[in-house]
């Protein structure tokens, strides 16, 4: 069945619109927010204010820069949680609107469910093999980190994930505590590039079973820092690139030990990386060292596709719509959605 989707992401700081035509993917926009630097994180209110203010023309733009009109649609999908609720309400308020004006079908998505389905996501020119069923995937952001095992489309478990701090914020906060500007994560990433990772040594958390715990690392990091700091007022300043090479090592050593772990109990080699966090360049090498190591077959998502789009909202709107799987026009968005 042909379908021409628009997705349409606002669950936090990002405000995109997307088209995907049979899962081909015409456009996707994405405005940031820079309002939030100057607060060293997400301020939920200007987020919804920013989303309101973008929303027009980031969809205008994705339809012209597919080259189709709004009544060549079939379907708009867009987030329905987890995310900030004043932050939601925008893009499935403007959904709503749009799919009622258009009189076409309305399609809730998971926001980490379609963090998942982005593999599907087909670019002109790119060759991309999309992971078969079922697999698993570390999808790794600044609000989760979990592994999850997909045995197809709409069918996903959740078989480990964070206690308490997720590992983009571990990245986050560390940085903040290093006197880095907000998202920390890519200048650690940045950093750690110059640095020795085997200059210092953090605490690993203990955890059972297949979960994640990062909230004791930050502490290690920050106590270390502190210790350091009175003995010699430069010592972040001199060893900014040791410090964030160790740290990066450390929180993909713990993210990779419970994959691997998950990976040889569940008998699965068909391995996914997805959310923000997959851009790091570390966890990126992890993946492929272990793929030579375990004979894993990894699926790592282009750049694109790894912080918040509405192409995987899209994409994940096509396999509902396939499905005939439409939402009501009464439907809220729900921030603590799971999978
Ligand atoms: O999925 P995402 O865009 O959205 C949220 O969860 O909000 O993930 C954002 C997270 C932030 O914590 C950011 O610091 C982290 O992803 N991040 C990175 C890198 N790029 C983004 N962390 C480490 N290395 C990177 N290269």
């Amino acid at each position: 069945m042909n379908c021409t989707i628009l997705g349409i992401e606002s669950s936090c700081d990002d405000t995109s619109a997307s088209v995907l035509r049979n899962g081909l993917m015409l456009s996707n926009i994405i405005a940031g927010q820079k309002v939030h630097e100057a607060y060293g994180g997400v301020v939920p209110e200007l987020a919804s204010r920013a989303h309101q203010q973008n929303i027009v023309p980031v969809v205008d733009q994705a339809l012209k820069q597919a080259g189709i009109d709004k009544n060549e649609l079939d379907a708009i999908a867009f987030t329905r949680g987890p995310g900030l609720m004043g932050s939601l309400l925008v893009g499935s308020s403007f959904a709503k609107g749009l799919a009622s004006a258009l009189d076409i079908p309305l399609i809730d998505v998971n926001h980490l469910q379609a963090h998942v389905l982005a593999h599907f996501i087909r670019v002109e020119g790119i060759k991309n093999e999309p992971p078969s069923f079922p697999f698993l995937c570390l999808l790794v952001s600044g609000g989760n980190s979990q592994i999850i095992l997909v045995k197809s489309y709409k069918d996903m478990e959740v078989v480990g994930q964070t206690i308490d701090d997720a590992a983009g914020e571990a990245f986050d906060k560390c940085a903040k505590v290093m006197g880095l500007a907000y998202p920390g994560g890519p200048l650690i990433d940045r950093l750690a590039r110059e640095g020795n990772a085997k200059a210092f040594k953090f605490s690993k958390p203990k955890v059972d079973h297949y979960n994640y715990s990062f909230s004791g690392l930050k502490t290690s990091f920050l106590y270390h820092l502190r210790d350091q700091e009175k003995l010699n007022p430069n010592f972040i300043e001199e060893n900014k690139a040791d410090l964030s090479a160790s740290l990066q090592k450390t929180i993909v050593e713990i993210l990779m030990d419970k994959l691997q772990k998950a990976a040889k109990d569940l008998n699965i080699n068909e391995i996914a990386l997805a959310g923000g966090v997959s851009a790091n360049s570390g966890l990126r090498n992890a993946f492929e060292e272990y793929a030579q190591k375990f004979q894993w077959k990894i699926h790592i998502p282009p750049f694109a596709f790894t912080t918040d789009n509405a192409a995987m909202v899209a994409m994940s709107g096509h396999f509902k719509f396939q499905d005939g799987d439409f939402c009501a026009m009464d439907v809220v968005p729900f921030s603590r959605l799971c999978i």
